[in-house]
């Protein structure tokens, strides 16, 4: 089924997302099997609430998937056990893994979606779809990019590289792998300080189930989180004072 032809009826089921308060404002959590954009400026948290959602299904014995567009897995380790998440346990008892995002792998694509499909992970996150959105990864002859089939989807189109149309092709196809049936996924997207967007590329916020956005307020020293859309979900879109401690996440 194609991803803009989702119909999910069923919306009972919530995956919680690891900071309790949070899980309050969407009742109860993330809708099962739905995709949500973590949208913000650097440095804004994105990163830290996938740590918390990654943690989270640890403790509850779910195996999880971290898609990196960060070639230093190590350094991520580093930075989440400094905020007091320890996820190598995780990672060497095949419970949490770390996938690199190689643009120089043709098929990188095909990789994901198989580690999708076969690897059992009831939870996914992307951190960040930007470079996917903007990497050219199926160059043919140094201009065009040739859309391999997926599928049910099928083309033979040459897109030119580093086109609207080329980035909105890589935001679908990563947003259809995504959207497998027996996982949730967390997407972040890095939008750029000042921008009324809620992502770089201005196509996944239109592709996904919900989109929480971080926000920094510099003048004032003070972080906000706000959720800006949730599939089924009544939601208050008040921003929310959060701050970020030793321990992640924190709501005021
Ligand atoms: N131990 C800590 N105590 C307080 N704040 C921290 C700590 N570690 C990181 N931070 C804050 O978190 C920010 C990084 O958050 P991160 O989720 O990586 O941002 P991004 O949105 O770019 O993914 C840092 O810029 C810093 O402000
Ligand atoms: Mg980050």
């Amino acid at each position: 089924m194609d991803v803009f032809e989702k119909v999910n009826t069923e919306v009972d089921s919530r995956i919680t997302t690891g900071i309790p308060r949070l899980d309050e404002l969407i009742s109860g959590g993330l809708p099962n099997n739905s995709i949500t954009l973590v949208s913000g400026t650097p440095g804004s948290g994105k990163t830290i609430i996938c740590y918390h959602y990654m943690q989270e299904g640890l403790n509850n014995g779910e195996k999880c998937l971290y898609l990196t567009s960060d070639e230093r897995v190590k350094n991520i380790l580093k930075q989440a056990s400094e905020l007091g998440f320890n996820f190598q346990q995780y990672v060497d008892s095949g419970y949490l893994k770390f996938i690199y995002l190689d643009f120089n792998k043709s098929d990188m694509y095909v990789e994901i979606e198989n580690e999708i499909k076969n690897g059992g992970y009831s939870r996914v996150v992307l951190d960040s779809i930007t470079p996917v959105s903007e990497m050219p990864v199926w160059i043919s002859d140094g201009i065009n990019e040739v859309i391999p089939s997926f599928d049910g989807f099928k083309t033979t189109k040459k897109i030119p590289a580093g086109s609207i149309p080329a980035t909105r092709m890589h935001v679908r196809s990563i947003m259809r792998i995504l959207n497998n049936d027996n996982c949730t996924a967390l997407v972040t997207s890095e939008i750029p300080e000042g921008s009324r967007s809620l992502s770089r590329d201005t196509i996944s916020e239109f592709l996904v189930d919900g989109i929480i956005l971080m926000d920094l307020d510099t003048s004032m020293d003070r972080r906000k989180l706000t959720i800006r859309k949730m599939r089924a979900t009544k939601h208050t879109l008040k921003p929310q004072d959060i701050t970020i401690t030793a321990g992640g996440i924190q709501f005021l």
